[in-house]
């Protein structure tokens, strides 16, 4: 009798649960993963029309007719169109494309980047290189000292005066670009009196520059703070001090070890307070990098300091393998206009030698 009961149960549940997992597969078929909508034709008014009246049959049965209601047909859907015409791809990959108006010349706008998206920076010293880089989409251009180095033969950034960044920043300025432009303050301009470092921003301002860029930390934040006060913009720059490189006798790493890591932390700190609206940070340890990025209000633009700053900038001569000299580790040229103009200008210069006038 007990047996007899156990048995009953058992087969109850088991019709039980026949039943909810006939639920599931039915709940599942109702929600498809994937849209199976067909987009239906538009109609014409009288189609229209005729979908709103249901529609009757009259039925004849002896003695007196019978209206009797008929479900309307719904129109069976149309197979989508498919167009025999694909969508046009880019004939060439390699030609990208950026959204312009993503671009705004304010130090604000840039420094509002930080945490949405990746900046991006790239040098240029004369009007045609800040025509070109514009229209690539970058956020700022520096008009860096390194100018000094990569386009007047000087060895290092050193002998650049504030009249060679005056007459570069406003090259730059002609080439009408539609991103921030910031200059450099060349070597010793921070260093002298107050004064003169107002005077040497004034110029460059008044020739161009949106924002002016001054290497060094903790040493010459007081002065940063009174610039940002006047109305000057000021970008920082610690880690490698390339107008420091006689001091420091040569070019290398910054924080790799525990004190130079707690120098670069007081120096970013003393940036943001001094009101930096960026800050660059070059050749300095990654994970330091990383680190002061998280940490600082401002963007920490990286140059050889890894990716996980707030953006890069690289020199653009460099970026397109334009500078004959060795390019320094962390570079890795997206082009080779160097060689590619010494190959086209020596075919030339074999043309004329030959009188072989290439004609257009
Ligand atoms: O002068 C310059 O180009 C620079 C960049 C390398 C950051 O300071």
């Amino acid at each position: 009798m007990a047996d007899e009961k156990k048995l009953k149960v058992s087969s109850e549940v088991k019709k039980e649960r026949k039943s909810t997992t006939t639920a599931k597969k039915t709940v599942r078929r109702k929600k498809p993963a994937v849209s199976t909508k067909v987009k239906e034709k538009p109609k014409s008014p009288e189609a229209k029309e005729e979908k709103k009246v249901p529609k009757e049959e009259v039925v004849s049965e002896p003695g007196k007719d019978v209206k009797k209601e008929v479900p309307v047909q719904q129109p069976v859907a149309e197979p989508p169109v498919v167009s025999r015409h694909p969508p046009k791809r880019n004939p060439n990959p390699r030609r990208y494309s950026v959204d312009l108006s993503d671009i705004k010349p304010t130090t604000k706008y840039l420094s509002g980047l930080k945490g949405k998206r990746s900046i991006v920076g790239l040098t240029a010293y004369d009007a045609i290189m800040s025509k070109l880089i514009s229209k690539a989409g970058v956020d700022f251009i520096l008009v860096g000292d390194s100018v000094g180095t990569t386009l007047l033969g000087y060895d290092t950034t050193i002998p650049v005066t504030i009249d060679d960044m005056v007459y570069h920043t406003a090259a730059v300025r002609r080439g009408n670009p539609g991103c921030l432009v910031v200059a450099d303050l060349p070597f010793g301009e921070a260093s002298l009196s107050f004064d003169r470092l107002l005077d040497s921003a004034r110029r460059l301002m008044q020739n161009g520059a949106d924002a002016v860029k001054i290497e060094g930390g903790k040493d010459v934040a007081d002065d940063i703070e009174k610039l940002v006060a006047t109305g000057v913009p000021v970008m920082g720059h610690i880690g490698l001090l390339p107008q420091t490189v006689k001091a420091i006798g040569g070019y290398r790493k910054f924080g790799a070890d525990r004190d130079e890591a707690d120098n670069l932390y007081t120096d970013a700190i003393s940036l943001e307070e001094a009101g930096c609206f960026a800050v660059i940070a070059e050749m300095m340890d990654e994970r330091i990098a990383t680190q002061l990025a998280r940490q600082i209000l401002p963007p920490l633009i990286g140059i050889g300091s890894g990716d996980q700053c707030d953006g890069q900038i690289l020199v653009t001569h460099d970026l397109l393998g334009l500078t004959p000299s060795p390019l320094p580790s962390f570079v890795k040229p997206c082009a080779t206009l160097g060689l590619d103009g010494l190959n086209a200008l020596s075919g030339y210069v074999q043309n004329i030698r030959n009188r072989q006038l290439v004609r257009k």
